[in-house]
């Protein structure tokens, strides 16, 4: 009996409940959007982060207005106004210049849509809440272990061959207005450095600041203009041994200039050439012995991060983080969740990519 009464009661709260939750929702219905703001389609990985984040929004009964800009700043800009003029409840921006959201994310903090900053830190502005993304200095730091790796100066464990080269190489960074290109940078050099010191690696072309390497919009072909000369002229009468480009995006391009330079044969071996994504053209090069190395970064975990902030924000609630020092946009340190970052060679794709059930071996050919 007691029970039962106690069961009414609760039963009668949930209604209640309920009842205010729909009344809730029912003036601010518009509440159930979430804004989804993508940088571009260019590359694989960006095109599986706008599907797995709507996917998992929808998922949870959320209405989804995912967006992809193109790499153009403007309309990036215009797209999230328009989602704040829609009433969405939260945002969640991956931005192409991290610098130029300032103005209309101040917008959103007016209108009280919390945004969460997805894989690239937006810089320079108070208005934003969280960010999710990857330990880039990690992901840096990898590409470089792995073009070490793959010169012999490191062993499969990582540690030191005492090999002395000298081998030549060449540097690309991303595009500047990303902040996550200058912490991939800066976490590779941490790990190339002293062997630059030492006289093991020599970049050929002396272009090693970040100015000079840098590749806006990550533009692959940006890089292989840059790249061709200085394969007519330093290498005119030797090999570049190694080449730390930080994307898929501009590994793939960087290595037809290669070809297009008699790379690939026996008298001119393909140089290690690094990468991230693991976007298919990519994982195709590794198959078949072209590029040497890729950061896999599951765009699916990614995904659940940015959503669980998502939901935890529209509830109220705080969401779960796990770095509260490392990303100070200029502004304040944001509170963040930092996924971890994984090697793939041809070694370990059909391990880590197929056996995650991240991509079939069919789709890599
Ligand atoms: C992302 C990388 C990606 C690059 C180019 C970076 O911000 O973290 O995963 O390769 O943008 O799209």
């Amino acid at each position: 009996m007691r029970r039962a009464r106690i069961g009414a009661a609760a039963a009668a709260l949930l209604v209640a409940a309920a009842a205010l939750a729909g009344c809730a929702s029912g003036a601010t219905a518009t509440k159930q959007i979430v804004g989804v703001a993508m940088p571009t389609t260019t590359s694989d990985r960006w095109v599986n982060d706008g599907k797995n984040v709507a996917a998992q929004l929808r998922a949870l009964g959320r209405t989804v207005d995912l967006k992809y800009a193109e790499d153009d700043v403007p309309t990036q800009v215009a797209q999230i106004q328009a989602m704040i003029d829609e009433g969405a409840g939260a945002l969640v921006v991956g931005a192409i210049d991290g610098t130029a959201l300032k103005d209309v994310l101040a917008k959103a903090a007016a209108a009280n849509i919390p945004v969460v900053s997805y894989d690239r830190l937006i810089r320079d502005t108070p208005d934003i809440a969280y960010y999710a993304t990857f330990d880039n200095a990690l992901v840096g730091a990898q590409q470089a272990d792995s073009l070490l790796e793959g010169l012999g100066v490191l062993d499969a464990k990582g540690a030191d061959t005492h090999v002395t080269g000298p081998f030549l190489i060449e540097l690309i960074a991303g595009s500047p207005d990303d902040n996550n290109a200058t912490v991939f940078f800066q976490g590779a050099m941490k790990v190339l450095q002293p062997y630059l010191d030492a006289g093991v690696l020599v970049v050929g072309s002396g272009q090693t600041d970040f100015a000079t390497i840098a590749t806006p919009k990550w533009n692959g072909d940006t890089a292989a203009q840059r790249l061709g000369p200085i394969l007519d002229t330093v290498y005119a009468n030797k090999r570049v041994d190694a080449v730390l480009a930080p994307a898929d995006i501009i590994s793939v391009p960087v290595l037809e200039v290669l070809r297009s330079h008699g790379y690939g044969t026996a008298d001119k071996p393909w140089p290690v050439v690094t990468g991230q994504d693991a976007d298919i053209p990519a994982v195709k090069a590794l198959i078949a012995g072209e590029q040497h190395s890729t950061i896999y970064k599951d765009t699916r975990q990614l995904a659940e991060v940015a959503v669980s902030m998502v939901e935890s924000l529209l509830k109220g609630e705080e969401p779960e983080t796990n770095d509260n020092a490392s990303y100070d946009n200029g502004v304040k340190v944001v509170p963040s969740y930092l996924l971890k970052p994984q090697v793939v060679t041809k070694a370990n794709y059909a391990d880590v990519l197929v056996g995650s059930g991240y991509y079939t071996q069919q789709e890599l050919g």
